[in-house]
């Protein structure tokens, strides 16, 4: 039942938006936090209190699958059976845990404790095959280190994501998708080896992004450890892709430097290419 402090928590995420309907997603969240699943209740208050029908905020919470239709237990084990994890062992870590578990898709274990889903690409590829619990990231599993996973998850004992935080449940974690924080987002590595070789080998060799300039590569092996600190990587970081699209812009409007700018440059080579002879594709023949 959705409580009175739940309808006043959806309030407070109303008014953090020009648009009221703008808070549905997260508002389908605080629902799952709290039914474990996106009730019909949770349906009717949302559109309640958006001011917009039912069957517009169903359909919204039968389109994304983080949006699930029947309760889910205290964990949400995730498989990537997507093609990289397939391959690297995703489908042999979800049939281990069907034997193991006893349940099949989108099934919940008879204690409650595990509901078992097979998950699309996580945007992990670089640590297949991967699983999720609660979205939070386990790499370069195996049937083996996956069982001993499921198996501490039901017997309590703490667990801590290989990128991210210590294991919550999931109506917890569902209440911190809703934008009710609980102060553990720093918590745990913030990103892989795996992520990081391409940026380590940029900076030994001194490559920069085009329009970046000579190291201005982000350091994204450390994590800013203050507000202001990540306030300002993210202003650099918008900015330094803001100078690469204005110099993009440039080039590709011929205001830009580049060697096929040169009015001198020879038809096939400026810019525009077929359209600037005026002949066409054929023309440049
Ligand atoms: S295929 Fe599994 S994370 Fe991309």
């Amino acid at each position: 039942m959705i409580s009175d402090k739940t309808r006043a928590e959806m309030r407070e995420i109303i008014a953090r938006y020009p648009e009221p309907r703008s808070a549905l997603l997260p508002m389908l969240h605080l629902v799952q936090s709290e039914e474990g699943h996106v009730s019909p209740e949770g349906i009717e208050v949302c559109a309640e209190l958006l001011d917009i029908t039912a069957a517009e905020v169903a359909a919204v919470a039968t389109f994304y699958t983080m949006y699930k239709r029947r309760p889910v237990g205290d964990y949400h084990v995730g498989v990537c059976t997507n093609t990289l994890c397939a391959v690297m062992g995703g489908d042999a870590i979800f049939s281990s845990l069907k034997d193991h578990l006893g349940i099949g898709n989108d099934e919940t274990t008879e204690d409650g404790s595990i509901t078992l889903e097979h998950v699309e690409c996580n945007a992990a590829c670089d640590f297949a095959p991967v699983v999720m619990v609660n979205w939070e990231f386990f790499d370069n599993m195996t049937p083996q280190r996956a069982r001993k996973l499921v198996d501490d998850l039901r017997a309590g004992v703490e667990v801590e994501a290989d990128r991210g935080a210590r294991v919550c449940t999931w109506r917890q974690a569902e209440r911190v998708l809703a934008g009710f924080p609980d102060g553990r987002a720093d918590e745990g590595p913030a990103s892989g080896e795996a992520s990081l070789v391409g940026l380590r080998l940029a900076h030994e060799r001194g490559w920069s992004a085009v329009g970046g300039g000579e190291g201005t590569a982000p350091d994204l092996t450390t994590r800013p450890s203050t507000p202001a600190e990540a306030t300002r990587a993210a202003e650099q970081s918008d900015t330094q892709r803001a100078h690469s699209e204005s110099r993009a812009a440039e080039v590709g409007s011929g205001t830009g430097a580049g060697p096929d700018k040169r009015a001198d440059a020879p038809e096939g080579k400026r810019p525009g290419g077929a359209a600037s002879n005026g002949e066409g594709e054929k023309g440049q023949r």
